[in-house]
């Protein structure tokens, strides 16, 4: 059990989801759950998914009310993706050590010094950043969202530089690159991979771009000292597929630790190990079971975006959803 699950020792698993499920109804709400949230709150969402996921569904939704039970950024996009809805968040103070890393301002300075540039925003950014930006990714589709740039035309990619690594890689194209970094992932490093495949030597890996050991580890793969077959950078929904497909029993997962429980429930005969255990988003984890019932309850802590910086940043978001 989780710290966060242990927050409502009075309540079982059963009666808190019985409630959250009955006031979800009352109120016409729909729970969203990013891959990195606890498990009570990955089992209760009606529907758990990565960034790119969880923004189709925020904008196909008919409920009237979003629950996010995620990061301020993705509840944000949510609202910019259907300003109709109510969007609630369980914890204002989630927010995002990359998306922080990048204002509005410092973006239209950078902007400023390289005229006619397109702007790729990775999504995990403010709705300020977004609405100066020309498309938004995620991990699932930056590559093909730089693919759907015409070649020859200059990029400014941000804001985490190992996302970048990884897509300059896979496309052949050299972007311009903000140097931020989400600190969970940059914080899992070549050694614990190492680590781990000397524990588990037949075991798959699987990394995540984000990760501060992904360069490293296609070099690592390349010149033999990895198990070329057994090294896959992928994104989230990208390891839930690979997870699928591979028959490999063991497989060491690079990223937020949150995600081996989604992994576990869909491969329940595989063994999945977290490469480094203090992976751990502190502001996914926020998100608790009891701010998740209060929020429902009280009908607490809506996200709003300003209608102007709104208009501008759907165009960049909607392009994201389309590609990929
Ligand atoms: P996705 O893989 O869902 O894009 O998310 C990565 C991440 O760090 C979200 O904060
Ligand atoms: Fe932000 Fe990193 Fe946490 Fe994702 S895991 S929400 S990128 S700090």
């Amino acid at each position: 059990m989780t710290t966060a699950q242990a927050e409502i020792p009075e309540l079982g698993y059963l009666a808190w989801a019985r409630e959250v499920r009955s006031l979800a109804a009352e109120c016409n709400a729909v729970i969203l759950a990013h891959s990195y949230q606890v498990p009570w709150i990955q089992e209760v969402a009606h529907f758990t998914g990565d960034s790119l996921e969880l923004s189709r569904r925020a904008a196909a939704t008919d409920a009237e009310v979003i629950v996010f039970c995620g990061v301020h950024f993705m509840a944000e996009t949510a609202k910019i993706l259907s300003p109709d809805r109510t969007v609630l968040i369980p914890d204002m103070d989630a927010g995002c050590s990359l998306a922080d890393s990048i204002t509005g301002a410092q973006l239209r300075a950078w902007k400023d010094e390289h005229p006619g540039a397109v702007v790729v925003a990775y999504v995990n950014t403010s709705a300020e950043v977004k609405a100066e930006s020309d498309y938004c990714c995620t991990s699932a589709n930056a590559v093909q969202v730089v693919q759907a740039i015409p070649a020859g035309k200059e990029i400014l990619f941000l804001p985490d530089m190992f996302l970048a690594a990884h897509v300059e890689r896979q496309t052949g194209r050299k972007l311009e690159v903000w140097m931020g970094e989400c600190h969970v992932h940059a914080g899992i490093e070549p050694a614990d991979l190492e680590d781990r495949l000397a524990e588990f030597p037949d075991a798959e890996l699987m990394i995540h771009p984000e990760c501060g050991c992904a360069s490293h580890a296609v070099w690592m793969a390349s010149s033999g000292m990895l198990p070329a077959n057994r090294t896959h950078v992928l994104s989230t929904s990208g390891m839930l597929r690979r997870a699928a497909a591979t028959d490999a029993r063991r497989v060491i997962v690079a990223t937020e630790t949150g995600l081996i429980h989604r992994l576990r429930v869909a491969q329940p005969e595989r063994e999945f190990i977290a490469a480094n255990e203090a992976a751990i988003c502190r502001y996914m984890k926020m998100i608790t079971p009891d701010k998740l019932l209060d929020s429902l309850r009280l009908n607490i802590h809506e996200v709003t975006v300003d209608r102007d910086v709104a208009d501008r940043a759907r165009l960049a978001i909607e392009r994201m959803i389309a590609i990929g």
